[in-house]
């Protein structure tokens, strides 16, 4: 069993929105930090580090003042460059978040004292460590130290973590070809396995995996060519998405996950729908600035772009005539984004919307054999929704179902790197995926690409058509 230490940390770590995992934080590696920005992060460590704290927070081992101030400094570091990763798709530090991370920090410290963030962010290196130890069977101990495989982004030696791993039974050393090596005990086993049932139970998990994929959004600065290459007809989709949607020309309409503009100005949304007023509403900064160059380009007019996400609108209700959401539901908790879509509705206002139901890839012989390696796609959670979870969802919320209409559209996997770098940029496998090691991922991407090669040069199928749902709603 996890320790009630350890679950309150993460809840609160949770609550107050602070992550201690650079791996997640900037994921291509170490933040850059401006110099300018390091007096206020020294200042803020100085300050924060004062709180009293047990020193015995940790278990049997003591902790030294020197491992509290690193403790801090790596939350305020990985919280602060998360935030501005999301905002700006660059893990490269401003003021404002790192300003921003320092309060967060503080209201924890407030409400759980000091000693709750150190468990945080002690847990957190803990597990990057057992899960690391746990893929690799045995760890060079030279590698575990200089964490090369694992936190290259750690300045230190791991050999504290180490130390006091082996003084608490969680590793052994035996003895390898060139050297000793780091093994997991039955206990660090049990403890690898009691920290994935605290992040499921605490919803960690859940949150990790959505604030990655927010975060690969962010980084999609490019998505509007790779959709084109993998998904050829979806242009065309959207065109008919726009028609069938049945939405007046003169309304206050609302765009739910506009992303760079696809929908909106390629595919003739605005030109044909014609609103007397538009709110495009997108978490991705990144995304959003590729659609307002299009709604400049368009000259459009009324147009709002709003960063947000559809489980929590910032809007008044029933501010908008009508609403649609092109490819963007299967991201969201349909158990809040629909009724506070329901909420800024209008009565008599109507909602389009359009999902992918399922990734007819995962069932060919020859894409299976592809994506082996990853073996558990979280299939039916992230990326698709079952067949009446839209209606389900909607009709919970108060919605009136006018129409549901399979289509379907093609997808075209015949370039491996795009291929795999969809696969596991869009969470299909992230279960597996989020207990790997840094480098095991990496290594895995390239393997997974020459794998796809291998495939493409021996004749494997790798066009399919991909069923979707389009479907219209009212608010009575
Ligand atoms: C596949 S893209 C579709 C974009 C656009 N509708 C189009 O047709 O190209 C999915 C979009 O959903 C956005 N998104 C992800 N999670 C969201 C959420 N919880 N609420 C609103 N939008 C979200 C992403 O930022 C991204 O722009």
């Amino acid at each position: 069993m996890y320790t009630p230490e350890a679950e309150k940390s993460v809840r609160l770590f949770l609550k107050y929105g602070l992550v201690s995992d650079p791996w997640q934080a900037a994921s291509r590696g170490q933040p850059t930090l401006d110099p300018s920005l390091e007096a206020t992060l020294s200042s803020a460590v100085a300050e924060i580090s004062k709180e009293p704290i047990d020193r015995l927070v940790l278990g049997s081992w003591p902790i030294t003042q020197a491992q509290v101030e690193t403790g801090i400094r790596e939350v305020l570091l990985s919280s602060a460059s998360f935030d501005a990763y999301l905002a700006t798709g660059r893990a490269s530090l401003t003021a404002a978040s790192l300003n921003e991370a320092v309060r967060r920090v503080r209201l924890l410290v407030r409400d759980g004292g000091l000693g709750r963030l150190m468990v945080g962010y002690g847990y957190t290196a803990l597990v990057e460590n057992l899960m690391a130890v746990r893929h690799y069977r045995t760890m060079r101990e030279e590698d575990f130290v200089s964490g090369r495989l694992h936190r290259p982004w750690v300045t230190r030696t791991l050999e504290y973590e180490l130390a006091a791993g082996m003084a608490l039974g969680h590793y052994e050393l035996i003895p390898g070809p060139e050297g000793r090596l780091v093994k997991l005990t039955r206990r660090g086993a049990q403890l690898w396995r009691d920290a994935q049932e605290l992040w499921r139970v605490t919803g960690y998990a859940d949150t990790r995996h959505r604030l990655s994929m927010m975060a690969e959004f962010a980084n999609l600065a490019d998505l509007d060519e790779l959709t084109n290459l993998i998904l050829p007809d979806f242009m065309d989709l959207r065109r008919t998405f726009v028609e069938y949607c049945r939405i007046p020309s003169g309304t206050r309409l609302l765009e739910v996950g506009s992303g760079s503009g696809m929908l909106t100005f390629d595919s003739g949304l605005y030109e044909t729908l014609m609103p007397s007023s538009l709110t495009c509403l997108d978490p991705s900064p990144v995304l959003t600035g590729l659609a307002v160059k299009k709604a400049e380009r368009a000259r459009a007019q009324d147009v709002r772009f709003v960063r947000g996400v559809a489980e929590s609108l910032p809007f008044p209700a029933e501010s908008f005539d009508h609403a649609l959401a092109f490819a963007v539901m299967q991201y969201t908790d349909r158990g809040q984004a629909l009724p506070e879509l329901y909420r800024v509705l209008r009565p008599g206002g109507s909602l389009a919307i359009s999902v992918p139901l399922d990734l007819p890839a995962l069932h060919q012989a020859a894409m299976q054999r592809w994506f082996k390696p990853l073996q558990r796609p979280s299939y039916g959670s992230y990326v698709f929704v079952s067949p009446t979870d839209i209606a389900e969802h909607a009709a919970a919320a108060g919605f009136r179902v006018l129409d549901v209409s399979d289509m379907t559209t093609s997808l075209d996997y015949s370039r491996p790197e795009l291929t795999v770098r969809i696969m596991m940029q869009f969470q299909i496998y992230q279960d597996t995926l989020s207990s790997l090691p840094y480098q095991a991922r990496l290594d895995l991407r390239d393997d997974l690409a020459g794998r796809g090669r291998y495939l493409l040069s021996r004749g494997a199928k790798v066009r399919f058509q991909a069923p979707m749902q389009f479907i219209r709603l009212q608010k009575p």
